[in-house]
């Protein structure tokens, strides 16, 4: 398209009010401009576009469009959340938030990737015990891409839908490619296993061959497909092949323990606590355990009208939890 074209092109969707296409005669320019050999006017424009789509999509109250939530067949079987939280606020190994930023990073510069063939990263899989920020994870994603987050419960879909279940997955598979958004496979080993607790194994069977084939699909609107698990020696190795990223969350490092006591003290401040012996009381306990001390030790001090919350307080709260724990190991072996 000569230069005239697109600039005719631009005043067109712009007075039309079509923002993804004006978009993407913007970005046509930039790959113009790059493929002249003119890379730093097309990385200015890139940015320029990256900026203007990152605002509209802040302030614009077009972006309720892709918010709205399912209806007709798939009212039900997917849960929508705003996403309320950003990566910042979950307590996460270094390398695990490297390699998220990493995965954002290539879902915001998509397009640039587009055009040198390469596709961004977006099937994701989570690994790790109950409580260690896994669910909470997926909606920082949607939130750092500000997406809704979109909640499958396959163990749901499984038992109400049974025979029906495949054909259910495609719906929401073909809802991926609709409308982009972060879906979360949640319990995600009810179907990736190969455990025999249901009774029908031909239909588990069934589900986890659909499912291997729906992940397979090229999907052009770069929707995010997450799926979580407590366990991971479930998971058929096919399955794991599948994804561009695994991440595996584990139990708090006492650096980690201390950040989620520290951003979960609110309304009180956390100087002059007793690291040491609150690390040592913590040690064993979930991310979610620690941060349930916590608030209980904050909720005390708020009604017993103090202005701090003591070290003592929250070891208190951290041994029971532990107690809790253990009471319900227990039971389990019994
Ligand atoms: N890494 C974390 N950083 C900060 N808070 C956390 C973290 N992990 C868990 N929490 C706290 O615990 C709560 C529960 O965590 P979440 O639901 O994300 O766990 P999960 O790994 O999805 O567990 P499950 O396997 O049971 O679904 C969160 O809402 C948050 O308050
Ligand atoms: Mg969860």
């Amino acid at each position: 398209m000569s230069s005239a074209k697109q600039i005719i092109a631009l005043i067109k969707t712009h007075t039309d009010g079509d923002e993804d296409a004006f978009f993407s005669i913007a970005l046509q320019v930039a790959a113009a401009e790059a493929r002249q050999g003119r890379r730093r006017s097309a990385e200015e424009l890139r940015d320029v576009i990256d900026k203007a789509r990152r605002q509209n999509q802040s302030t614009s109250p077009s972006v309720a469009i892709p918010f709205a939530r399912p209806r007709g067949d798939l009212e039900g079987l997917i849960d929508m959340h705003q996403p309320q939280l950003l990566l910042k606020d979950v307590i996460l190994k270094e390398e695990n938030a490297s390699q998220l930023n990493d995965v954002i990073r290539q879902q915001r510069k998509r397009d640039w990737l587009r055009e040198h063939g390469k596709v961004p990263n977006r099937r994701v899989l989570f690994v790790g015990p109950p409580g260690s920020g896994k669910t909470m994870t997926a909606q920082a994603l949607a939130g750092e891409l500000k997406l809704p987050l979109f909640v499958i419960r396959l163990e749901y879909l499984i038992t109400r839908f049974m025979g029906a279940t495949a054909a259910k997955l495609r719906l929401i598979f073909d809802e991926t490619a609709k409308k982009r958004g972060v879906y979360l496979f949640d319990e995600f080993d009810a179907v990736g296993s190969d455990r025999l607790a249901t009774n029908d194994v031909a239909e588990m069977r069934r589900v986890l061959n659909s499912f291997l084939q729906f992940m397979e699909e090229s999907n052009s609107t770069d929707s995010l497909i997450i799926c979580a698990t407590n366990h991971p020696s479930l998971l058929d190795q096919a399955l794991l092949r599948r994804y561009d990223l695994v991440l595996k969350f584990e139990e708090p490092n006492e650096k980690q323990i201390q950040a989620l006591i520290k951003s979960n003290l609110h309304p009180f401040k956390h100087s002059r606590l007793a690291w040491k012996r609150i690390t040592e009381q913590a040690k064993g306990l979930s991310q979610s355990e620690i941060v349930n001390a916590i608030s209980d030790a904050v909720k005390t001090s708020i009604l017993d009208e103090k202005n701090t919350v003591t070290s003592d307080s929250i070891i208190r709260r951290l041994e029971e939890r532990q107690q809790m724990r253990t009471s319900f190991l227990d039971k389990n072996i019994i």
